[in-house]
């Protein structure tokens, strides 16, 4: 059948997700398939309504693609579109609503707080450090990639960053530091792949890291003893269900260097596909190529 891979879009995560759409885009057409790229962003969404496509490739990444939006108008014009679906995505896409849902499940989450305004008082800023151990990282609760993202262990710093990230979100959270280091597992075909450790000599693995950056390294295998790989491979399987995700998607950690504690950070569902990208990573691995991997992913698409 004829397949749209949807791509850019209008998150503020535009730019990976044009990368990502490419890589699948050229990867699908060298294995056979007939792909299309369509761009909601230059294109409008009536060519995916009107060209006849029989399924979607979704390569969006960020609001508008990944969190429920470009899924409930695939529902309604009845294309079968890769990844999770309506609801799932739109928990995944709030990273509020995920820790509450996984806090109530016993699922380990770190200690946070939210605030709904860029101007905070100094006095407030300081209270609020003090109940999250002096040091937090500020997120816009509906972004990716670390947009808006940075770390804070002063009033004037906290100020300053949640003031940053009222500039992509209404809502803000300020999760206590977690001194440790970054894991995540990739999910494929609802089941966990060999995670990764990701190391950055920055203060965390922020945009500049994450795609524009010699220094960043990936470890995978991570290091981590069977035992260990296991017991983070069932919990990342089980974070991923309990927020209704099925497909694939990639469960994001943090290991507490001082307590030893596996926490959850979020899922993400629908991954960078980039070449410095994790869950093209995490599947070569295991012996699964960039080819068969996005070719496994449409797949997803028929469940
Ligand atoms: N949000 C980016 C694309 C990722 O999770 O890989
Ligand atoms: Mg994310």
């Amino acid at each position: 059948g004829k397949v749209a891979v949807v791509y850019g879009g209008f998150s503020a995560e535009r730019e990976i997700s044009l990368i990502s759409g490419e890589t699948v885009h050229k990867a699908l057409v060298e294995a056979g398939v007939d792909a299309h790229k369509v761009d909601p962003k230059s294109d409008g969404l009536e060519a995916l309504s009107t060209q006849g496509f029989d399924r979607v490739w979704n390569a969006l990444h960020g609001r508008g693609g990944e969190d429920g939006v470009i899924q409930g108008f695939l529902e309604l014009h009845q294309i079968p579109y890769t990844g999770c679906g309506v609801m799932a995505s739109a928990i995944a896409m709030d990273k509020l609503r995920t820790k509450l849902l996984w806090s109530a499940q016993g699922l380990p989450v770190a200690k946070h707080r939210m605030v709904t305004t860029g101007e905070l008082s100094f006095d407030r800023a300081q209270e609020l450090l003090d109940e999250l151990n002096g040091c937090v990282m500020v997120k816009p609760i509906h972004e990716g990639s670390s947009v808006g993202m940075a770390r804070a262990d002063s009033p004037e710093s906290l100020q300053r960053a949640v003031a940053d990230a009222a500039q992509f979100d209404q809502e803000i959270m300020l999760e206590q530091w977690i001194y440790g280091e970054e894991y995540t597992v990739s999910i494929l075909n609802g089941k966990a792949l060999p995670s990764i450790r990701v190391k950055t000599p920055h203060a965390f693995y922020d945009f500049t890291a994450k795609y524009n950056s010699n220094s960043t390294e990936y470890h995978c295998p991570s290091g981590l003893s069977e035992s260990e790989e296991s017991e983070l491979a069932t919990l990342s399987e089980k974070a991923f269900k309990s927020l209704g995700c099925y497909g694939w998607g990639r469960v994001d950690f943090m290991l507490d260097g001082q307590t030893g504690d596996w926490l959850l950070l979020e899922v993400n569902t629908v991954p960078g596909m980039t070449q410095s990208s994790l869950v093209p990573k995490a599947a070569k691995a295991k012996g699964v190529s960039f080819e068969q991997l996005v070719l496994n992913v449409l797949e997803t698409s028929f469940e």
